[in-house]
């Protein structure tokens, strides 16, 4: 594949543009746990594209089943009809859910699905005559996507800054559960700070339970940059949150399909919520999927009135893509084929001690890991925050053939569940090397 010869019109998300432009980073093919650019340089990809090729790039089954439903059926509605494989996929993830979490509502991102819960959240107060439940509460640190209700719920400045004002009744968030004095270079999930949940009887106590409709969280916090949950942390919010009759939403986005070992976090945590939203690693990040899983009572709730009455005034044209479904099919299908969930529970372990033999390594200020995910910290250059992560995706690209994952100057590595040691050798020796020459 040559370069194009134009790159001034298409305006890339979350980059320096102008930057960008002039020091193209091509993606031209990728291959298991590779990327290869234009010239056929292999690139070591870190971060399972963004958190989703779980199983590694371009595997067989999946383009298989996506090439065979084009084939089929390129498009049907989901609006008043629908086909066989959005059914077939739904009873999969379900089956895959916590016990008496049977519905999927379909949509076709991380960012839909986290606004998809926060208004089923608030319709369901109204179904169940609790109107007054208005307030969405996230955590400060939050990514929940960059739709209105995700970046209202989520706690990046930067991502809500520019856009105010946001949705009303989400001023309110929860501490995120960390203490970087007292928590830095902790291995897994930290062993105090469930009390941190305890910050939404405080909200409880200012505005009243009646007004709060739910209470939104990423099991671990992975855009941040990998913050794990304390030990027993979603167990103490999961008991304020019934204790107030407060909705419990996870957002599942990064931590479903094995990123912790498990179907979904909720299963590694022992918790289950009322509504988990997913995407990404629901068919390995092929084809545009999100959706969100909702527990028996509050679906049955919309579950009444005249036969002909839509219960849900929501949906997308492309909710439950035919082309995305045969993919998520073909997904889990290789997830339990090849135990890729139970691997990941072992490699979390490879990973935890290669990442943390960076402690130590210049300018790293903390290193966290929770499942198969790591989250190391650079001191940022006082007068330029940011640079320096900038810095090394260029050097870990150009010098260390790799795609490295950066969140302000924190550098996030979660590799393919496929992935073995040599390559997470490699993945940590080549962010100690970039890091030797970041200045
Ligand atoms: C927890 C979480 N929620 C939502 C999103 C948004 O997903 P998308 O980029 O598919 O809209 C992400 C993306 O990384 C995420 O990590």
């Amino acid at each position: 594949m040559s370069l194009p010869n134009d790159l001034s019109s298409f305006w890339l998300p979350f980059t320096p543009n102008r930057d960008f432009k002039r020091r193209p980073r091509l993606l031209a093919r990728a291959d298991g746990m590779h990327f290869y650019d234009e010239s056929g340089r292999a690139l070591l990809d870190a971060c399972s594209g963004l958190w989703c090729v779980n199983a590694g790039h371009n595997r067989k089954p999946i383009v298989e089943a996506i090439r065979k439903a084009a084939g089929e059926l390129d498009f049907a509605p989901t609006f008043q009809f629908a086909h066989p494989s959005a059914f077939a996929l739904a009873e999969r993830i379900a089956a895959l859910a916590p016990a008496g979490m049977d519905h999927v509502f379909f949509v076709n991102s991380g960012s839909e699905a986290a606004d998809a819960a926060l208004k089923i959240a608030r319709a369901y107060a109204q179904r169940i005559g609790q109107g007054s439940r208005f307030r969405l509460i996230g955590r400060e640190r939050a990514y929940h996507g960059v739709n209105f209700g995700g970046i209202s719920v989520g706690g990046i400045a930067n991502n809500r800054k520019p856009y105010g004002p946001l949705v009303p009744g989400t001023d309110d968030h929860l501490p995120l559960p960390y203490d970087k004095p007292t928590m830095a270079f902790t291995r897994g999930e930290p062993d105090s700070g469930a009390h941190y949940a305890d910050a939404l009887e405080n909200l409880v106590a200012l505005h009243g339970a009646e007004t709060i409709a739910a209470v939104i969280v990423e099991p671990f916090a992975g855009s941040a940059g990998v913050f794990g949950p304390p030990k027993d942390y979603l167990k103490r919010l999961r008991s304020l949150c019934d204790r107030h009759g407060i909705l419990l939403i996870f957002d599942e986005v990064i931590t479903a399909f094995g990123r912790v070992g498990h179907g979904f976090a909720a299963e590694r945590y022992g918790v289950t919520p009322d509504l988990i939203t997913f995407a990404k690693g629901v068919n390995n990040g092929s084809v545009p999927l999100g959706g969100v899983i909702v527990c028996d009572r509050v679906h049955q709730a919309f579950m009444d009135g005249p036969d002909h009455a839509i219960e849900l005034f929501h949906g997308n044209t492309y909710s439950g893509h035919p082309l995305a479904c045969a993919a998520g099919l073909a997904t889990l299908d290789l997830y339990r084929d090849e135990n890729l969930f139970e691997r990941a529970r072992k490699m979390e372990h490879v990973l935890e001690e290669a990442v943390h033999s960076l402690k130590g390594a210049p300018l790293v200020s903390d290193i966290r890991n929770c499942g198969l995910a790591a989250g190391i910290d650079i001191e940022p250059d006082p007068k330029a925050p940011g640079r320096r992560g900038y810095d090394a995706i260029r050097r870990a690209f150009n010098e260390e053939n790799m795609v490295i994952r950066v969140g302000g100057d924190t550098i996030a590595l979660a590799p393919a569940l496929i992935v073995n040691e040599d390559e997470i050798t490699r993945m940590v020796e080549g962010v100690r090397a970039v890091l030797m020459q970041l200045s």
